[in-house]
């Protein structure tokens, strides 16, 4: 197959599919360690997306995991349908490696395989059409998100399944009172990280401008929109140390990100929000939850 592990090492010996700036600013394969604990914490709720799933697909043959990255939704699908060949497929060749090690420690070596690439282009490479496709949080770093979608279309079977995670609801963590700085943290933050994620959409090389109806641009793809739902993520205080060591990651790279477009008030407040020293900081307060919303839309094939 072209896709197993030998030829993915081939494709990260002969190509630079890693480089950070392959597919837009974003250095994938340093956020390797905050993707996998994210996608770890998620996991139930990829599972109550799976079984909704595995209620219109049953016994695929083969599931593409597009925009894989570490591979931790990659091996659920292995797990959900043991009749399947799963392939993880990505740019970044360092966190497929993960996908890979994490494949072969959980004992579905045998069954998957990895894609190196720039996406969508890269899924030329499988040897066969998908019965199911999946696409997490992938689609929006591509430049023409319509275009993307009829190229995935086009690598499904007759009658395959396209399932694409995008919106949904920003995940909370906190109160909207946390006893100092101005309420509503938050929701301003919220409103900074659109207008970066905004930016980010329009310094892609050759981004197009798109009205993000879901369903709407899967049908344009020559798809049939079957499904749509959404899935949460309901994690209550007290936390796990998995959860707490999430919004901690998670504010400090916001801090970094997008820390210097907050005003000076807000800013402060995130500081000492991140002060491990702090009583009221995220390492230490009790009040910490995790509630986020993703939703799935399904669309098929015609066969
Ligand atoms: C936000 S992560 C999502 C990872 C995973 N699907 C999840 O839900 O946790 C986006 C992934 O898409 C990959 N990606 C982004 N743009 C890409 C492109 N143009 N070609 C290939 N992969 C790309 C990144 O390397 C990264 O692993």
């Amino acid at each position: 197959m072209a896709h197993d592990h030998h030829d993915h090492h081939n494709d990260h010996e002969h190509g630079d599919h890693h480089a950070p700036h392959d597919h837009g600013d974003i250095d994938w394969a340093e956020m390797a360690p905050h993707l996998e604990a994210q996608a770890e914490l998620y996991t139930p709720l990829y599972r109550q997306a799976m079984a909704w799933l595995a209620r219109e697909v049953t016994d695929p043959g083969l599931v593409v995991d597009v925009g894989s990255g570490p591979g931790v939704v990659s091996c659920l699908f292995a797990e959900t349908f043991p009749g399947a060949r799963v392939v993880a497929a990505d740019g970044a060749a360092p966190l497929l490696e993960r996908a890979h090690a994490r494949a072969e420690r959980l004992g579905f070596g045998d069954r998957f395989g990895t894609l190196a690439g720039d996406l969508p282009a890269a899924l030329a490479d499988l040897d066969y059409p998908a019965d199911l496709m999946w696409a997490s949080q992938s689609l929006h770093h591509l430049p023409d998100q319509r275009a993307a979608l009829a190229a995935l279309g086009g690598h499904l079977a007759p009658g395959g399944t396209l399932a694409i995670l995008e919106g949904g609801l920003p995940a909370r963590f906190l109160p909207r009172d946390i006893g100092f700085g101005r309420p509503g943290l938050q929701a301003r933050i919220r409103a900074v990280e659109e207008d970066a994620f905004a930016e980010m959409r329009a310094d892609l090389p050759d981004s197009v401008a798109e009205t993000e109806d879901w369903p709407a641009m899967l049908t344009t793809a020559g798809l049939k929109h079957t499904g749509t739902r959404s899935f949460l993520l309901d994690l209550p205080a007290p936390v796990s140390e998995a959860a707490r060591d999430y919004v901690t990651t998670s504010l400090s790279r916001l801090r970094e990100r997008i820390g210097e477009r907050l005003d000076a008030d807000d800013l402060a407040t995130l500081d000492r929000l991140l002060d491990p020293a702090d009583e009221a900081g995220v390492h230490r307060r009790q009040d910490l939850f995790v509630l986020v919303a993703h939703t799935v839309y399904t669309a098929v094939r015609p066969v």
